[in-house]
């Protein structure tokens, strides 16, 4: 059970959780009075479980900036902090400026300290982002400029090789006009692959445990001994109004590029968690859902990194660099998107699939 706070919470605004920027507010003893939305997600913490509990439990604290907030506070002056990292203990660290604030109570001396966190590396995450769109509608423009190139003739180079086929009687050089047919198929459909989907979403109510589930199904069949894949989802998420096929796809695609780096022994984690207000591709949503998929392999190769998600990239010899674009393209078509971090022993690609309100009403029984 929570300590009840021993000084009344501050009365947060309405707007309180609309705020991107984290804000929270203790008492003299760094015990957490209030936090918003922002904070929440930057914690990676629900209110409801540290209200009344010490900062410290929370964020790891040295002694040096512990005994800084409290003269901050017998001072009476406000303190800023430039680009400090900050390690969540339930969350990935991060760089913040933080402004510390003392507030006054109603004896007119400062009681509580007001802390805005305002995370520098989550900017720099969203400039990213947008680099990175940038970059995929160029390379989509060229692709789509050079496969109307490619489709036209090769559709004339099949339908001649067939012609001359129907007039041949030597089987033998009728095989060359087989060669001919099938690699004009391969390369249309190659190109049709690297086009990505051309369909729209058709959208229904999903779950994405059930999706999640569904693929570690798929994959398990022909699993090689020494690899396994675990679950860990958080239950609360709702339904999400989204193409199933088109998620199982991407997902899949993901995991079937796990399977490959673990080369028969790991542990593959697919993984389901809530984030609140937080922004995707330059909007922010109340809900979004991130779905994992980690794994413990060797990592993406350094070389290519920065170019997984662009089409032909690929760092294996049976690869065709496809499997990562078009999934990336499946999640735009949903306003979401595919981020990855990589390093030796820990490869994680995260979906990040934004839930509209509407939706989430919808998904609830
Ligand atoms: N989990 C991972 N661990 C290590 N490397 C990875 C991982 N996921 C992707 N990669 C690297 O990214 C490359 C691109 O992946 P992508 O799925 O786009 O193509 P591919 O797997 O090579 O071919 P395919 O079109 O059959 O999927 C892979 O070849 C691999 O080198
Ligand atoms: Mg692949």
């Amino acid at each position: 059970m929570n300590t009840p706070p021993s000084i009344p919470a501050p009365v947060t605004p309405p707007w309180w959780d609309d705020l991107s920027t984290a804000v929270l507010v203790t008492d003299a003893d760094l015990c957490l009075l209030s936090l918003n939305s922002a904070a929440e997600v930057l914690l990676g913490l629900s209110r409801e479980r540290i209200l009344g509990h010490g900062l410290g439990q929370w964020l790891k604290l040295d002694r040096n900036l512990s005994s800084r907030l409290r003269s901050t506070l017998s001072l009476d002056q406000p303190l800023t902090l430039r680009a400090r990292q900050l390690e969540p203990m339930r969350a990935d660290s991060f760089l913040a400026d933080v402004i510390i604030t003392p507030l006054h109570g109603e004896s007119g001396r400062p009681g509580q300290l007001l802390f805005e966190l305002n995370a520098i590396d989550r900017h720099e995450r969203i400039s990213r982002e947008e680099q990175l769109q940038k970059q995929q509608a160029i390379t989509r423009a060229v692709t789509r400029g050079l496969a109307h190139e490619i489709k036209n003739p090769l559709g004339g180079l099949r339908g001649a090789a067939q012609l001359l086929a129907s007039e041949l009687d030597d089987s033998g050089l009728k095989e060359y006009t087989q060669i001919i047919i099938r690699e004009a198929d391969r390369l249309r459909s190659l190109v049709d692959r690297m086009l990505g989907p051309n369909n729209l979403p058709r959208r229904e109510a999903v779950n994405l445990h059930e999706v999640l589930e569904h693929v570690r199904g798929l994959v398990s069949v022909q699993l090689p001994l020494g690899l396994k894949v675990r679950g860990d989802y958080d239950p609360s998420i709702p339904d999400v109004h989204a193409d199933r096929d088109m998620l199982v796809q991407a997902i899949l695609n993901l995991v079937q590029n796990a399977v490959h780096a673990l080369e028969g022994g790991g542990e593959i984690i697919l993984s389901s968690r809530i984030l609140r207000q937080y922004t995707v591709s330059g909007h922010r949503h109340r809900l979004v859902a991130k779905l994992s998929v980690r794994d413990n392999g060797p990592g993406i190769p350094e070389e290519i990194r920065e170019r997984i998600f662009f089409p032909l990239v690929t760092g294996r010899a049976a690869g065709t660099g496809l499997g990562l674009p078009i999934a990336q393209s499946l999640i735009q078509l949903h306003d979401g998107l595919i981020e990855c971090r990589s390093r030796p022993g820990a490869t994680s690609f995260d979906i990040l699939l934004p839930i509209q309100p509407s939706n989430a009403r919808e998904g609830m029984h």
